[in-house]
């Protein structure tokens, strides 16, 4: 039994759309589409792409995922390639995969004999058929081609393989010619027939045409192999389903040769939407992304549709809001639909509104009158395109709060230069204001830029606090991860009397600077009151 949604699940994954009306009038024109099956080449065409060698463990874990997703067939591997491969293969067939076990296969004996011996019930062989692949790759005449393939299709059938047969280079490839190989194979045999767009060359209208052509003459299923190469291989892909293609390859995240192959996810959710046909457990997409994502070491772009970190994060106020009214103001389908999370990003771009949000999912209450300071504070620390994540929100938040308690401000730094470097002693030139009026600048070194900087300004209050504690801790374990410093003064004049000032920041001099400024205001604030 295939692992998919239940029908009743179907219904309610209709109520997470909000697709364009404007694709069913386009579509009423192709006619109903009933069934496309997902043929999954993440562990064969995925494979290859330069940079990626998975080692057997790891072609296993994913073809368990690949599996539990659902896919139909699903190619392991290129048998012929060596010991390694056979045996990875040969362990799938024998877990009992809900998918059809297939493997890749030149059109050569010696080739189907190795996938014979893996245990895999399919084959998917090919040869090229374009004039510039026979003339320089093959160096074969296009009658020595048809020959082979047909050989290979009656000998792989013969076997008792399931068969299907690739024309590589499709695109490219006279119509004539291919679809007398094509025949031909479907004489000998073959299950089904592919049509790679090896190097993604054609354009969707021309993918369409070209199927709709095959379409007339030959009776067997038609598969489509699309590569990306001019980003086209997700609208070929489904240009060629509408033109009656019935097995569409993919590989998960879209991996593949070169620019990879027409993404698994984004092939499933376009049939999903703008279809109705559901082909996998499109519930398990945003893990089983992950997984192949991580063993693959293939990061996936912030922005990949569906599986990318910002396919449902939302950040400017604008967005926020029409997204906390309904989602789908701002998404085509709800992130539970493929497994994944929303998530309103706090950065540059956040209004009240994202950040009232998320407070309240936080369970924070934040007063409306500070709500500016907070603004501005997070669009200081977010000027360079970092995004705030929770921890580093409170710690914001908390800094504004307990500022707030201690707002006196007695003493103010009105400016602050460091001078630091390698064999350098660190110097800092600090100016500050007393009661409003009693301007002082001084300067000092230190160990380093911090040690100056306060150094500098202990000399401008006539030296009358010492530094007790210095506590600096970074929010969260990130290298562009916001710090807090925590210090605590001591009066020398005024009976040791202790003060605690703390500050958040992005810099560690200035947020040193500033919790230091925090614990002179309290010390002072206190000696007033007294
Ligand atoms: O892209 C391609 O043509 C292939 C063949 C092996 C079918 O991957
Ligand atoms: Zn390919």
């Amino acid at each position: 039994m295939k692992k998919q949604q239940t029908s009743e699940s179907a219904k309610n994954l209709e109520k997470m759309l909000a697709v364009s009306p404007y694709n069913q009038l386009a579509l009423s024109a192709v006619g109903p589409i009933k069934d496309v099956k997902i043929f999954d080449t993440t562990l064969r065409d995925g494979e290859q792409a330069p940079g990626i060698a998975l080692n057997p463990e790891d072609k296993i874990r994913i073809a368990i995922a690949l599996d539990d997703l659902g896919v139909d067939i699903m190619e392991a591997g290129f048998a012929a390639s060596g010991e390694t491969e056979r045996d990875i293969i040969k362990e799938l067939a024998r877990s009992n995969l809900d998918a059809k076990l297939c493997s890749l296969a030149r059109a050569v004996r010696s080739d189907i004999d190795a996938v014979l011996d893996t245990g895999a019930g399919m084959v998917h062989t090919f040869i090229a058929t374009s004039e510039l692949h026979m003339k320089y790759k093959l160096k074969m005449t296009p009658e020595q081609v048809k020959a082979k393939a047909v050989e290979t299709v009656e000998y792989a059938k013969a076997h008792g393989l399931e068969v299907q047969f690739s024309c590589e280079d499709a695109t490219r490839s006279e119509l004539g010619f291919m679809l007398d190989v094509l025949k031909s194979v479907q004489d000998a045999g073959a299950d089904s027939v592919n049509i790679p767009d090896t190097v993604g060359v054609i354009i969707p209208r021309a993918m369409g045409h070209l199927i709709g052509e095959l379409r007339k003459e030959l009776k067997i299923p038609i598969s489509v192999h699309c590569h990306n190469d001019m980003g086209l291989a997700v609208a070929n892909s489904m240009a060629a389903i509408d033109a009656g293609a019935t097995i569409c390859h993919v590989c998960m995240n879209g991996i593949g040769e070169r620019c990879g192959n027409a993404a698994l996810e984004e092939v499933v959710v376009n049939l999903f939407a703008n279809y109705g046909i559901q082909t996998v457990d499109m519930s398990k997409i945003a893990q089983t992304s992950k997984l192949v994502e991580r063993v693959t070491g293939f990061s996936i772009a912030g922005n990949k549709s569906i599986i990318g970190r910002n396919a449902f994060a939302h950040e400017s106020g604008i967005h926020v809001h029409g997204v906390m009214s309904n989602t789908l103001t701002y998404e085509p389908f709800l992130p539970e639909m493929v497994g994944a999370n929303r998530e309103i990003a706090i950065g540059k771009h956040s209004g009240a509104h994202s950040i009232k949000g998320r407070l309240d999912e936080l369970g924070v209450k934040f007063p409306e009158e500070h709500m500016p300071e907070l603004l501005a504070m997070i669009k200081k620390i977010a000027i360079g395109g970092k995004m705030i994540d929770d921890a580093e929100l409170l710690a914001i938040i908390d800094n504004i709060m307990w500022k707030t308690n201690t707002r006196a401000k007695i003493v103010s730094l009105d400016e602050l230069t460091v001078l630091t470097g390698k064999n350098t002693t660190s110097t800092a030139v600090v100016t500050v204001t007393i009661n409003g009026n009693d301007k002082r600048t001084a300067a000092e070194t230190g160990v380093g830029p911090v040690d100056a900087a306060i150094n500098a300004i202990k000399k401008a209050i006539n030296d009358k606090i010492t530094m007790e504690e210095y506590k600096l801790s970074a929010i969260t374990g990130k290298s562009d991860s916001i710090c807090e410093v925590t210090v605590m003064v001591k009066n020398v004049q005024n009976d040791n009397a202790l003060a605690v000032g703390k500050a958040v920041g992005l810099d560690i001099v200035e947020t040193s600077v500033d919790a230091m400024m925090a614990a002179i205001n309290r010390d002072f604030a206190r000696e007033r009151n007294a």
